[in-house]
């Protein structure tokens, strides 16, 4: 599966598109059910490119030790906290409270990603 994990490319690209369907679902007035649903295809997919990744890299990259762990953790955060204000904001509940939390994880998860070893690196 040489083509999952040999670059971050592919994994950047699912993420990339996932936050802005996520972005159109969460600011439209209107319920946008499709969007929503390519948007879980789309989870699934960062899942699987990450997951590749971690496991290729694991092992290979000890100096950031459980900052690869947390990575993962961190990025599984991101999609939880945009379901739940997707699906709150269909319920009409109050959301405000998940937008923080969101843009804290969000911002947590781009720089454990993009300090770590192999892709992009600052
Ligand atoms: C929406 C959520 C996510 C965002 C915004 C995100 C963001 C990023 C970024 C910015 C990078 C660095 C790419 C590079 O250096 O070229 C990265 C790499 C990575 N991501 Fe994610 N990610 C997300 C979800 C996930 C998930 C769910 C997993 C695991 C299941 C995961 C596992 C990884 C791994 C293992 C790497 C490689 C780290 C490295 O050595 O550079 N990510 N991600």
């Amino acid at each position: 599966m040489d083509f999952l994990s040999s670059t971050t490319h592919l994994h950047i690209t699912t993420w990339v598109v996932a936050l802005i369907l996520f972005l159109i679902a969460a600011f439209s007035s209107k319920k946008l059910t499709a969007v929503h649903m390519i948007l879980r295809v789309m989870y699934i997919l960062v899942i699987v490119t990450g997951g590749a990744l971690f496991l290729e890299w694991r092992d290979k990259i000890v100096e950031s030790g459980m900052n690869y762990d947390m990575k993962v953790l961190f990025g599984i955060l991101v999609i939880g906290f945009m379901e739940m204000i997707l699906v709150r904001k269909n319920k009409g509940k109050s959301v405000n409270m998940f937008w923080v939390l969101f843009g804290i994880v969000l911002l947590v998860t781009l720089y454990l990603g993009l300090s770590m070893g192999i892709g992009v690196n600052f």
